[in-house]
């Protein structure tokens, strides 16, 4: 059932909808456009805020719908997060798309916020005063990614193994996103409303 599990979830999150909706709308591949990041907020840039929520919600929903899969199959704790893992596998390498995906934000929100419900939200608060104060959306992104996990690890109530795994979707998730945080390291990262952004 695991190995069913994490094939519909990698066939799931391979779904690209920024991808899908920039290519109907404009007739771009948002990969060679903006940041390059096949994702919201570059969707953002590219469509502007309507388009970039729906992309958000929908990138949010395979995150969702894939742990309840994992869990209707009746899979145990770390092994419904190794769903979720392999949603955001699936979203950042797409079978689809020739492996060229995105960085896994709005699907691992989808992933934290249903394995981890209390954290997530604490997190994601945080993430958006952070966002709003400092115009990245990386590094909101980059906080929520790393604290949903230490909240519950710190603050307890998971398995072991369930945290091992949020911890290895947060090390994918800090690979993703290397080049961002080597863009704000060195005071380069684009900010929320700037229309150009470096890859
Ligand atoms: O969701 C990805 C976000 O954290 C950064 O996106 O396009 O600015 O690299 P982007």
């Amino acid at each position: 059932m695991i190995v069913l599990s994490i094939i519909i979830s990698y066939l799931i999150g391979s779904i690209s909808f920024s991808y899908l909706i920039t290519k109907k709308i404009k007739k771009i591949d948002i990969r060679k456009t903006g940041s390059g990041n096949a994702g919201a907020t570059n969707t953002m840039r590219v469509l502007g805020t309507g388009p970039a929520i729906g992309v958000l919600l929908l990138d949010v929903l395979k995150g969702v719908v894939c742990i309840i899969i994992a869990r209707a199959l009746g899979l145990t704790d770390w092994m419904v997060a190794l769903s979720g893992l392999a949603a955001i596998a699936g979203h950042d390498f797409p079978i689809y798309y020739g492996f060229k995906g995105g960085k896994g934000v709005a699907t691992t929100i989808g992933v934290f916020f249903m394995i981890m419900p209390l954290y997530a939200l604490i997190a994601g608060v945080i993430t958006l005063l952070i966002i709003a104060l400092t115009r990245f959306v990386s590094l909101g992104s980059l906080f929520f990614l790393l604290f949903t996990p230490v909240f519950g690890w710190i603050l307890r109530g998971y398995s072991a193994g369930l945290l091992i795994v949020t911890f290895l979707i947060t090390i994918l998730a800090y690979y993703q996103h290397r080049s961002n945080i080597n863009r704000l390291l060195h005071g380069k990262e684009n900010k929320l409303g700037h229309k150009k952004a470096q890859a």
